[in-house]
């Protein structure tokens, strides 16, 4: 009796082992991102692969590289969409907003295109936007075109160049993304008007012939640190008010601080200019361009190092959990 009652009690002792093992983990919330249940995503780039503590952070995805004509046509015919469906996959697997960046854009374009005839050029980009709305059908936004003031396209002229408007080939475009991917949201992403009234107005102007035309649902600012690092809040705001007579979504794209170099230096910054952008109503998303040191495209800007959260991140996490972002 004795035997089996001591049997007995250790199979239970076991079975509670493992049934209060799962109480205690049960109780704990599945590892959320920081801005699950917000108003606003918390986006980052993927780039190539998924790291194992992304899906503890973010819950919007941008490819880094993966949807940029030059990566997935580097050879004309020849498509490589290995590192785009890697990000595709896993946005769309957990049900995160998934961006394409980007379908026109005169940096990172194929090489082999700048040397084709214009109707040739005019058929291969079409094909291209054509390819990759019919691959990720359930992209939430695309930046149509990326960096208009600064990276013309080689095959600007092949898509209407400069036309009556000014800007032709962008509207092409931006007709082209519509007709492939009718369900996306369509951007028009750039930098350095942050701080830039003069690059700001000419880049409202253009939202603006979109807009008239019923042809974009939002603008991206970068908000990279070599703008970021050196404005305040009260620029910050300026910039956004701005942009937000628009009438049409802003989105943070792709934003990085350096700020010095220093932990401090980051997380000052950080402190100073988030919450003017998650606290902004026009403002209906923000995503960070890397986030592991040594992977982001500028040293400086990571803010998870060696499996530990520089300070900044500790900030913007529990600064995000606990603050309600503005929408109205
Ligand atoms: C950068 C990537 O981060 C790098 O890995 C790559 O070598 C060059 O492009 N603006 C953009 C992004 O719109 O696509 C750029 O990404 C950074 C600047």
């Amino acid at each position: 009796m004795r035997f089996l009652n001591g049997s007995i009690g250790s199979i239970f002792k076991q079975m509670c082992l493992a049934g209060c093992v799962g109480l205690i983990f049960s109780s704990v919330p599945a590892s959320a991102q920081m801005a699950t249940g917000k108003a606003k995503f918390v986006g980052n780039v993927i780039a190539g692969y998924v790291p194992s503590e992304y899906g503890t952070y973010w819950n919007q995805v941008t490819p880094e590289n993966g949807t940029k004509w030059g990566s997935v046509e580097g050879t004309r015919g020849s498509m490589n969409w290995g590192a785009a469906d890697v990000a595709y996959n896993y946005a769309v697997s957990k049900g995160y907003k998934f961006k394409m960046h980007t379908l026109v854009w005169g940096s990172q374009e194929p090489g082999w295109v700048k040397n084709l005839s214009s109707s040739d050029q005019r058929v291969e980009v079409e094909q291209w936007i054509k390819a990759a709305c019919a691959r990720y059908p359930k992209s939430w936004a695309i930046d149509v075109v990326n960096e208009p003031l600064h990276q013309v396209p080689s095959f600007k002229n092949a898509l209407g160049g400069n036309g009556t408007t000014g800007w032709d080939w962008i509207i092409t475009s931006f007709h082209l993304a519509k007709q492939y991917c009718p369900n996306a949201k369509l951007l028009m992403n750039e930098y350095g008007t942050e701080n830039d009234p003069s690059a700001r107005s000419k880049f409202k102007a253009i939202a603006k012939l979109l807009k008239d035309r019923n042809l974009i649902d939002g603008i991206g600012l970068q908000s990279h640190y070599f703008n970021l690092d050196y404005m305040n809040a009260s620029q910050m705001k300026a910039t956004l008010d701005d942009y937000a007579s628009l009438g049409v979504d802003i989105y943070i794209s792709e934003l990085d601080i350096v700020n010095g170099g220093s932990d401090a230096g980051q997380l000052a910054k950080y402190k100073e200019l988030f919450p003017v952008m998650w606290q902004h109503s026009s403002v209906k998303g923000i995503t960070l361009w890397g986030y592991r040191s040594g992977e982001t495209w500028k040293d400086g800007s990571g803010l998870y190092s060696n499996g530990k959260e520089r300070p900044a991140l500790t900030w913007l996490k529990g600064y995000v959990a606990t603050t309600n972002a503005k929408t109205k």
